[in-house]
């Protein structure tokens, strides 16, 4: 089975860390969130793959090329317009299998998904899918069903008071190709808005199964925080490259720290970091690779990617920020979410 990630959308909430990134590409635990989901799903058995980009679509395509790297095959539907997440799928029509999976490329998750293919085969409708409970459905997809898993209703994004359960839709499909034949071509269609209700009412059996594990859509500066400190807290069991010293640290390969370094655990520090003497890093830091951090640096509650330079006595708190940013001296940070140009094609 074939899957199509969608990775086209905007980011605007995630801003301005998207501001010269497809979302997708954001790094969760040092990598790509993108890679961590590729090589998730391959661990699952899927290795044939399409991207659906539109923004920077040269960026995701220099980092995985066609999959080779990472034992996977990967084809790209490039959008010249922004066409929906149901264009989007309509859009990569030809490069798609009879049955396939979508996902959306922003939703840190990692369920299993023999599980979700087992139910739409026993109930043989064209769409299964996978859901999740939230306390706040109102941002989300909301679905009402029926004793069998039917949904009977999916509301995008309702209001708080009027959504019709606390199951939303997590962001993952299984879908007959039948499916295609209820989207128009080349034009902006939302599979939300439209193309679910529509099947609904055409009765064409869209079905909805729980999924299991972690899940969070890193759409917004506080989820992408929040994924960050559940994933030092191992609520989030993703697979990590760093060692962990076996008290909440984890530490790269070749990095240099100073006499005095104080971690506090939860830290994750990539790989060939420097840190200065008598710097506090932590709780809750995660350091990007290459990173250089000056003497009596304090860092908690902060993400930084690849490349970040931090001089002597900066204090970070809660800080998030994009590769290659550089802070001058004693800098007193708070609450920043900071980019910079992007050099091209980084990651
Ligand atoms: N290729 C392409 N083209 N991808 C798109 C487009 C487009 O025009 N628009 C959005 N996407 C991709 C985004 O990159 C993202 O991975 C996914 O489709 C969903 O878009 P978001 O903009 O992140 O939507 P959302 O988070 O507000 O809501 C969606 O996800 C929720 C779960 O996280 C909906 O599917 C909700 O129903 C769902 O509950
Ligand atoms: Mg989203």
């Amino acid at each position: 089975m074939k899957a199509l990630l969608l990775a086209g959308g905007l980011g605007t909430r995630l801003r301005p860390l998207t501001e010269n990134l497809a979302k997708p590409m954001a790094l969760v635990g040092n990598r790509p969130w993108l890679e961590h989901l590729i090589v998730h799903l391959k661990r699952q058995g899927i290795v044939d793959f399409v991207i659906a980009v539109k923004h920077y679509p040269e960026m995701i395509q220099q980092y995985f090329g066609d999959g080779q790297k990472w034992g996977v095959s990967i084809e790209y539907a490039v959008e010249k317009t922004l066409l929906g997440t149901a264009g989007a799928i309509k859009n990569a029509e030809k490069l798609l299998s009879d049955r396939f999976l979508v996902v959306n490329a922003d939703i840190i998750n990692q369920a299993s998904l023999v599980p979700l293919l087992e139910f739409h085969l026993q109930h043989k409708g064209a769409v299964t899918i996978g859901l999740t409970e939230v306390e706040d459905p109102s941002q989300y997809g909301v679905v009402q069903q029926n004793y069998d898993g039917e949904i009977v209703r999916f509301v995008e994004k309702p209001d708080k008071h009027h959504a019709p359960s606390r199951r939303i839709n997590a962001g993952i499909y299984v879908m007959d190709k039948e499916v295609l034949d209820w989207i128009p071509a080349e034009k902006e269609v939302s599979i939300e808005r439209e193309t679910f209700p529509l099947l609904i009412e055409k009765n064409v059996g869209v079905y909805g199964k729980l999924i299991d594990g972690y899940w969070m859509d890193m759409g917004t500066q506080q989820r992408y925080r929040q994924v960050h400190w559940d994933l030092l807290d191992r609520k989030f069991p993703l697979p990590l490259s760093q060692k962990e010293q076996g008290n909440g640290i984890w530490i790269g390969q070749e990095t240099s720290i100073g006499q005095g370094v104080l971690f506090v655990p939860p830290v994750l520090v990539g790989d060939h970091v420097q840190i200065g003497e008598r710097s506090v890093i932590g709780p809750y830091a995660v350091i990007g690779d290459r990173c250089q951090l000056g003497k009596n640096v304090r860092c908690t509650e902060t993400i930084m990617w690849h490349d970040c330079k931090v001089r002597d006595g900066a204090q970070l708190k809660n800080c998030i920020f994009g590769y290659s940013l550089e802070l001058g001296p004693r800098h007193i940070l708070y609450e920043a979410v900071m980019n910079r140009m992007a050099k091209g094609g980084q990651a």
